[in-house]
């Protein structure tokens, strides 16, 4: 199994431990804002094999490469003055920006699935030190098996992958909770590839520019968005309004909900109804909902707005038809 080393007790261990281990094309478990990634260095071919191996994840679908800083995300990819005004608004933090490649900068062509744009993005705290330290960009996607819900903590971390990478790096849980927001900029286009941390109505008072939905989700060049996604094993059921017997019932707030007590267990994302709260609980909660043996999982309204995009998309995707019903 892996060793954790947890940063409140053990910080220049864990900067000391990782450092080496990813300089060796080993891979690290490292904490961010948004989910646990798994981190390997982005310019070492054999690194990112080892990724998508460890994931079980189609080498067709790329992963975002993470930078110290601006300064360093401009080795590898192309930043228009529009890039550069997100990134700056933005960074360190929750947003991922979809930036033509710098072909000769030597991120290594698997982890960009071979494609001629590189996804970047700036983690706040402990990881964007690590990048510092180890001076390479690092290719990390969440840290769990394909198809399966991101981790939050350093324990869902050891559930999922633990027997399978060598050292997780726990910093407790996640704030943010969702992964990045994740917008390609063309010329003076914004497209949302995946809602997350920042709102896009953010980025629309940023730049006075409106943020494109792509007209047919789960169909755009990158399959991160591949409607079956985030999945827990019990099946979701979405703005519920009532209970089915055996049913987990994920609450927002205090709605008014028919056959309540007929619920197996009852979880809450967030009393106060607040999103962020909702967000930074919501993978969790999925998992706890899931492994108490229910049926099914009832999930009651939560609101569109703000991070609450990204909260209805991972439950979307959730809900939807899983490939494995087909098999
Ligand atoms: O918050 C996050 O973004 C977390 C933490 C660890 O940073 N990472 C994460 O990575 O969610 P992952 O691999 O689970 O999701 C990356 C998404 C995928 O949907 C992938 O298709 C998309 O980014 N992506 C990566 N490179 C891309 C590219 N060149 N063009 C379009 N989409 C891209
Ligand atoms: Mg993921």
């Amino acid at each position: 199994m892996a060793r954790i080393i947890d940063i409140s007790r053990e910080e220049e261990l864990a900067m000391a431990e990782g450092r080496r281990l990813l300089i060796a094309g080993e891979l690290v478990a490292i904490p961010t804002e948004t989910v646990y990634g798994l981190a390997g260095d982005a310019t070492d071919a054999d690194a990112i094999a080892r990724i998508y191996a460890a994931k079980n994840r189609p080498s067709f679908n790329p992963l975002i490469c993470h930078m110290a800083d601006l300064a360093m995300a401009e080795r590898y990819a192309d930043f228009s003055p529009l890039a550069r005004e997100l990134a700056d608004a933005f960074w360190p933090g929750p947003l991922t920006l979809v930036l033509p490649l710098k072909p000769e900068a030597g991120i290594a062509s698997a982890a960009t699935a071979g494609l001629a744009t590189v996804a970047v993005r700036v983690p706040r705290g402990f990881a964007g030190r690590l990048i510092a330290e180890t001076g390479r960009p690092l290719a990390a996607p969440s840290a769990n098996r394909s198809g399966r819900l991101s981790p939050t903590t350093a324990g869902h971390v050891e559930a999922d992958l633990g027997n399978r990478l060598q050292l997780i790096i726990d910093a407790g849980p996640a704030i943010v909770g969702v992964e990045s927001t994740i917008l390609k900029v063309e010329g003076e286009t914004i497209t949302l590839l995946r809602p997350g941390g920042i709102p896009a109505e953010a980025v629309e008072r940023l730049t006075g520019l409106s943020v494109t939905r792509p007209a047919t989700p789960g169909a755009i060049e990158a399959p991160g968005m591949m409607a079956s996604h985030y999945a827990p094993n019990a099946a979701v059921r979405l703005n519920a309004s009532h209970v089915e017997p055996g049913e987990a019932l994920i609450m927002f707030g205090a709605p008014l909900i028919d056959n309540a007590e007929a619920a197996h267990v009852t979880l809450q994302l967030s009393k106060t109804a607040d999103t962020a709260e909702a967000a930074s609980r919501l993978y969790d909660v999925m998992k706890q909902a899931d492994q108490s043996g229910a049926s099914a999982i009832a999930v009651t309204p939560i609101p569109h707005d703000g991070i609450g995009e990204a909260i209805n998309d991972r439950l979307a995707r959730a809900a939807a038809p899983r490939p494995k019903d087909y098999d």
